[in-house]
């Protein structure tokens, strides 16, 4: 990935990494949805890398699903709006649901994906985002699965995006400052 090296001074957390990342989150969800019927929905786009990784490391039956909200568009901070662009095609009431999620800032997209889950009246929901930036949270939400918490700073790679690009990064980086700070 030498054409994408100029968008990060460093890297996070190598794909190595990522992997045993994974790996782990994956054993723990199949000890606790053993026996379950364990249906995933993945929040578009972010979560994609993340989630085509997470189903083959989970060794349970499951089913899939992709939700997609509004994005930031070209800026690093969110706006707090959140807008639902793609729903689920099925009912969710003998579900168990998961949510799968890149990463959690203000908690905001979570708290309101979340609270429109539950609405539904499945048999449980809880949350697994692949990164965690509990500094930044404005709302009271704590994902139930945490692949790594993160520092304060804008990451690209594995499936997260700046300005629509670099989610293919197969590391997660830390954009570079000059970037967004024009
Ligand atoms: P929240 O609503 O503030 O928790 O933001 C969650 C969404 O913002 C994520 O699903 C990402 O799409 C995006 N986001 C937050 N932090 C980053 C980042 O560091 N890099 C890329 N996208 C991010
Ligand atoms: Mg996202």
């Amino acid at each position: 990935m030498n054409e994408l090296s100029k968008y990060y001074d460093k890297v996070l957390m190598t794909e190595e990494e990522i992997k045993k990342m994974v790996a782990r989150l994956g054993a723990e969800i199949t000890r606790d949805y053993a026996g379950k019927k364990l249906f995933l929905i993945c929040v578009l786009k972010g979560g994609f890398v993340f989630m085509a990784d997470l189903v083959r490391a989970i060794d349970l039956p499951l089913e899939v699903d992709f939700i997609a909200v509004s994005s930031y568009g070209s800026s690093t901070k969110t706006s707090g709006v959140v807008r639902l662009l793609k729903d689920i095609d099925k009912p969710l009431n003998d579900k168990h649901v998961l949510i799968v999620e890149d990463i959690m800032d203000s908690g905001l997209t979570l708290n309101y994906i979340k609270s429109m889950f539950v609405n539904r009246n499945p048999l449980s929901v809880k949350v697994c985002t692949a990164f965690d930036k509990p500094e930044r949270r404005k709302v009271d939400i704590t994902p139930d699965y945490v692949g790594a918490v993160i520092p304060d700073e804008f990451v690209i790679g594995y499936g997260l995006d700046y300005d629509g690009i670099l989610r293919n990064l197969p590391d997660l980086c830390i954009l570079k400052r000059d970037i967004y700070e024009k």
